[in-house]
């Protein structure tokens, strides 16, 4: 699908005009649009307005409020409303719901309760989804579509008969035949050989949760291809219906999918929502990972800038969060909902829609607290919503500008998949992918996400000089010849422990680690084991520093032109190689023999000379982020303090400040959750 990107700084709202007497729409229109918004998302789970009873009907409730939309100037983003089946759907077709593992139906009254699978479920939604985009999609006030609502969030696991039926047809499109399937999956272990593809379910209660892994590795391929097919279902329905220049969307972004894919076969933009909040709720590690708090939703939007560089947050957080059942949040302080919606802009949003206009009075979601709380009366977050519009005003130049980053580090699904049933797989992955990110954030080294996707090319990896891999154990021949020709031509890889050991249906061939990657990093491993309790954390010696090795060490053994940079202290490998250097072409390959520390990837770092890129520019404390977006040659750099307290930042050269156009050089206070945002000369 063809991108859509913002050509001008937006803020939305998030509008529920059914949860309002009408008499209260158009007077929130006009507070809307005196405060800068100019755009509201509408109607994504307003199916029982429209088909009150089976085949009835009622397409025109939002007409009245669209046609105040029109007269007023604002522009909407209209939602399919699939997230939420009418009850009369569930009662008649209760073959539409999803089940937890057990085979338990989850039932009305809460939302995603349906599974991708069943038929009725896609014909129903097809109907309602054609009916809409008939009714409402020339109206010249809908700029946007946006479909279902978070697919695959609240459960991103599917476990109904329609999923099992459905299952069966993925695999045999897949295998064929039962005797590939059986050799793929090692079905011969503990005697699981099918017979007949009958026989095959999606995961089902097991002692341990300890399913054949490769059958899991599949069922979540077949998740993620379920909710792709159905997002694309309604994407060409919306294309046949709606304005030619309106986007398709949704917004998310949740686990057990490929976004990435999805977002390129039946997007036009996607969309995040954003609760930096949730960070805090984090398994809050230590004094320093806790130093990063509501910084982790950078490595979200990371992620979300992997998928579509100019993005756009559909639901960005406005108040304190909570249902009446679970989360609690505490509300944004004095100045963090507008330094949260900074963030969002900073790591490459052009698009930001809170969430939502006010409080909702009733339902589960009453202690989700919008801009607006439930007195209805202007207060300190419409204060920052009208703040934020005027600074988006300011930022116009940043329009369509790109994140920059030297680095990236790499993922892919099969990889992701296959470490959520392999423990020493999502050990290390979490280890190291945090400890990547926090030195990152606290070393001032922007990095961006790069997911190896079959249609990724040459071009997409050399846009970096270096890529971290952490630990990819599935590889493949395409995805290693594709890294090898990025080294060839001057790329510096790096990897860590566990990778190239396993094929694509997460087996072990019979072959010298790393696998596929030897050829690259020049090292054999033939020694490796978990860290053990009983010992001291594991660590290595690079020139002189001490550097933490931790979860699992491989021991490296050098081949014929690789360098050994550091070696483990300890243990009974100690003196062994635990970091190395291999030239290949132009580039070089570093294989580090465990997942990452914080200070291994700064050494990593530092050694590539790709630490702290701005140095030259401007000097901050780890408190404070730094971003830098450039367009035409033209840099903006943004300065975001997470704290509560001031915290100051030294410009070695001259800046222009693009919120008060004051020219500075030196030291700058920016305030307790401030945001400055320079135009480099
Ligand atoms: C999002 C969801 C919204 C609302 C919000 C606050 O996940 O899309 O509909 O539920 O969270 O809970």
């Amino acid at each position: 699908m063809d991108r859509f990107a913002f050509d001008s700084m937006t803020v939305g709202v998030c509008y529920y005009p059914e949860h309002w007497d009408r008499s209260l729409w158009e007077e929130d229109l006009g507070r809307m649009l005196e405060a800068g918004v100019t755009v509201v998302r509408i109607a994504e789970f307003a199916w029982s307005l429209f088909e009150r009873t089976e085949g009835v009907f009622t397409l025109d409730y939002f007409d009245p409020f669209l046609d105040l939309c029109e007269k007023t100037g604002m522009k909407v983003i209209f939602g399919t409303p699939t997230a939420t089946p009418p009850v009369w759907l569930t009662e008649k077709y209760p073959e539409v719901l999803n089940c937890d593992i057990t085979g338990v139906k989850y039932r009305h009254g809460m939302r995603r309760h349906y599974n991708y699978n069943s038929p009725v479920y896609r014909e129903k939604c097809a109907l309602i989804v054609e009916k809409i985009a008939r009714h409402y999609g020339g109206r010249p006030c809908i700029i946007g579509w946006q479909i279902d609502n978070e697919l695959n969030c609240e459960k991103d696991e599917f476990y109904s008969g329609a999923d099992s039926a459905a299952f069966r047809v993925w695999l045999k499109d897949k295998y064929g035949a039962l005797d590939r399937l059986n050799d793929a999956w090692g079905t011969v272990f503990w005697s699981q050989t099918y017979t007949e593809w009958d026989q095959i379910y999606v995961p089902r209660p097991a002692p341990h949760a300890a399913y054949n892994p490769h059958l899991h590795l599949d069922y979540l391929r077949f998740v993620s291809s379920s909710c792709l097919s159905f997002c694309d279902m309604q994407a060409k329905i919306l294309r046949m219906h709606i304005a030619p220049d309106a986007f398709i969307t949704t917004n998310g972004m949740f686990s057990h999918m490929d976004n990435h894919a999805m977002t390129r076969e039946s997007l036009n933009l996607y969309t995040y929502d954003s609760y930096p909040n949730f960070a805090f709720g984090l398994d809050v590690k230590d004094i320093e990972h806790n130093l990063l708090c509501d910084r982790w939703s950078g490595m979200k939007l990371t992620e979300v800038r992997s998928i579509c560089p100019h993005f756009g947050i559909m639901e960005q957080q406005s108040g304190a969060g909570s249902w009446t059942s679970r989360m609690d949040n505490p509300m944004p302080r004095p100045g963090q909902m507008t330094l949260w919606a900074l963030q969002s802009v900073a790591h490459g949003a052009d698009f930001v829609s809170f969430f939502r206009w006010r409080t909702a009075a009733f339902g589960t979601e009453i202690y989700w607290h919008g801009i607006l709380g439930y007195d209805n009366r202007d207060n300190r977050r419409m204060g920052e919503l009208r703040d934020f519009a005027a600074r988006m005003k300011r930022l116009e130049p940043v329009c369509g500008a790109d994140y920059v980053a030297d680095i990236a580090l790499v993922r892919d699904y099969d990889n992701i998949f296959d470490s959520e049933l392999d423990n020493w797989h999502r050990r290390v992955t979490r280890q190291s992918e945090d400890a990547i990110f926090e030195a990152s954030q606290l070393y001032h080294t922007p990095m961006d996400m790069l997911y190896l996707e079959p249609y990724t090319a040459l071009s997409d990896l050399k846009k970096y000089k270096a890529l971290i891999m952490p630990h990819a154990s599935i590889m493949t021949k395409e995805k290693a010849d594709l890294l090898e020709s990025y080294v060839r031509q001057g790329g510096v890889l790096v990897i860590g422990c566990r990778s190239g050991y396993k094929d694509a249906s997460g087996r072990c061939p019979m072959a010298p680690q790393p696998g596929l990657m030897q050829k690259l990093t020049a090292t054999d491993v033939t020694e490796y084991t978990l860290a053990s309790p009983a010992e001291e954390e594991p660590y290595a010696i690079w020139n002189g520093r001490r550097m933490p090795m931790p979860v699992f060490n491989d021991v490296l053994i050098p081949m014929e032109g690789a360098q050994v940079l550091a070696r483990f202290g300890t243990s009974y490998y100690a003196g062994e190689a635990a970091l190395t250097e291999h030239r290949v072409g132009e580039g070089r390959v570093l294989h580090l023999g465990s997942a990452f520390s914080r200070e291994s990837a700064k050494l990593i770092l530092e050694h590539l000379g790709l630490l702290e890129p701005f140095a030259d520019v401007i000097r901050a404390p780890q408190e404070v982020e730094l971003i830098m977006r450039e367009k035409d040659g033209q840099k903006y750099l943004f300065a975001l303090n997470y704290r509560e307290t001031e915290k100051t930042v030294t410009l070695y050269r001259q800046a222009v400040s693009l919120f008060d156009g004051e020219t500075v050089q030196g030291e700058v206070v920016l305030r307790p959750y401030g945001v400055e945002v320079y135009k480099i000369g």
